[in-house]
């Protein structure tokens, strides 16, 4: 039996990756950290699963990284916790930097100290791209990022490369283009859309209030892409690698195919445009090449955005139905 070690399981895809590894038979330990209020909507499921264990432990706190390594002592380690929120990192850039960035450098110091043979995954990011400068983007384009939260990630990215290169280590990056699902944090524009959408289907929204409709993704569903991290790990040789569909889609391509969940065809009366939700420097357009992957892991994306954004909305409504 393997075990694993997941950094940020309550989030989205820690979560995902959590459900993933029970099902092949790991035994999960999930790192949280400590918060006024226990946030386990994502991993409520969990709680009865006999191979499945809670520790405490931050990333902004070197000590408590070796302490969760000693007391779960796994064969794999995700690095997926993270200041995950674009938007917000140009208001807490130096708290961004320091779990982003330093969070990961403490985590690989944590492992080189611990045992330097468990293989590490980190959760790195097409924000590194930022302006992109190839589209689609490959493992070879260069790095342009936007946001502190770009910058940062775009550190752990080569701390792991060093790492890798300095000690030998099991390091990996997944270079991640975005991906959502029914469990997506509500600030996402994503979840933001499908939930808005439900309650004006309800009657609980008149509108649903944005920033730019014009930025473009490359939008997967997260049980793929969690796959993808695990198929990295697998590997005899650590590396690094794009996880992407291939295809580029705008907000408002997002919002005809919520919409039409609900049977609304023309939604512009229900979306308000608010600056506040504008960002000082933006990514215009994300896109992915994820041929590497395809070839070395024999990943590809399972699920097309249609069918996610569809499963998204139903979601929002059964939730809120309850609610
Ligand atoms: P998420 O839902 O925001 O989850 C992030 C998790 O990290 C949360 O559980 C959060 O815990 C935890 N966390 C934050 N700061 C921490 C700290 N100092 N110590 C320990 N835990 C901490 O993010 P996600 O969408 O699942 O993304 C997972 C990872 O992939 C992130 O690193 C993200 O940057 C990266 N990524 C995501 C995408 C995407 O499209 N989703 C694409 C590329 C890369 P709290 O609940 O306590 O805040
Ligand atoms: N959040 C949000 N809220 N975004 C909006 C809104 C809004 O009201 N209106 C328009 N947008 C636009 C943003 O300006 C951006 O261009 C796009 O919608 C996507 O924003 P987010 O959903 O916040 O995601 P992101 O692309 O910035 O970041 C996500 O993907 C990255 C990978 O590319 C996050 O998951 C990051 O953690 C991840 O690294």
């Amino acid at each position: 039996m393997k075990t694993a070690l997941i950094t940020g399981v309550n989030g989205m895809d820690g979560s995902h990756l959590a459900d993933l590894l029970l099902t092949k038979g790991y035994k999960v330990w999930g790192m949280e950290r400590r918060t006024s209020q226990r946030n386990r909507v994502n991993t409520a499921h969990l709680a009865n699963d006999d191979n499945f264990n809670f520790i405490d432990g931050d990333l902004t706190d070197q000590n408590s990284l070796l302490r969760a390594l000693q007391k779960s002592d796994p064969d794999e380690v995700y690095n997926l916790a993270a200041q995950s929120f674009v938007g917000v990192s140009w208001d807490i850039p130096e708290s961004t930097g320091d779990v982003n960035a330093l969070g990961c450098l403490r985590i690989l110091e944590a492992i080189r100290e611990y045992n330097p043979k468990i293989k590490f995954y980190q959760a790195c990011t097409s924000e590194m791209y930022g302006k992109m400068v190839e589209n689609p983007a490959n493992e070879n384009t260069h790095f342009y990022p936007r946001s502190p939260y770009g910058v940062a990630k775009l550190y752990a990215y080569w701390i792991t490369k060093n790492y890798r290169e300095s000690y030998n280590m099991f390091a990996c990056s997944g270079i991640l283009f975005n991906h959502e699902s029914e469990r997506r944090g509500i600030e996402f524009v994503t979840r933001k859309i499908t939930d808005g959408v439900a309650r004006i289907h309800l009657g609980l929204a008149d509108t649903i209030s944005l920033g730019n409709l014009d930025s473009k993704r490359d939008w997967g569903y997260a049980p793929d892409y969690v796959e993808g991290m695990w198929r990295m790990l697998q590997q005899d040789h650590p590396d690094d690698f794009v996880l992407a569909t291939g295809d580029a889609y705008s907000i408002r391509d997002f919002l005809d195919m919520a919409f039409d969940a609900i049977g609304i065809e023309s939604w512009e009366s229900y979306v308000t445009i608010d600056p506040r939700y504008f960002r000082p420097a933006e990514v215009d357009v994300l896109r992915g090449d994820y041929s590497k992957a395809k070839d070395i892991l024999g990943w590809q994306p399972k699920v097309k955005l249609k069918e996610m954004v569809t499963k998204m909305v139903l979601n929002d409504l059964r939730m809120l139905r309850k609610e």
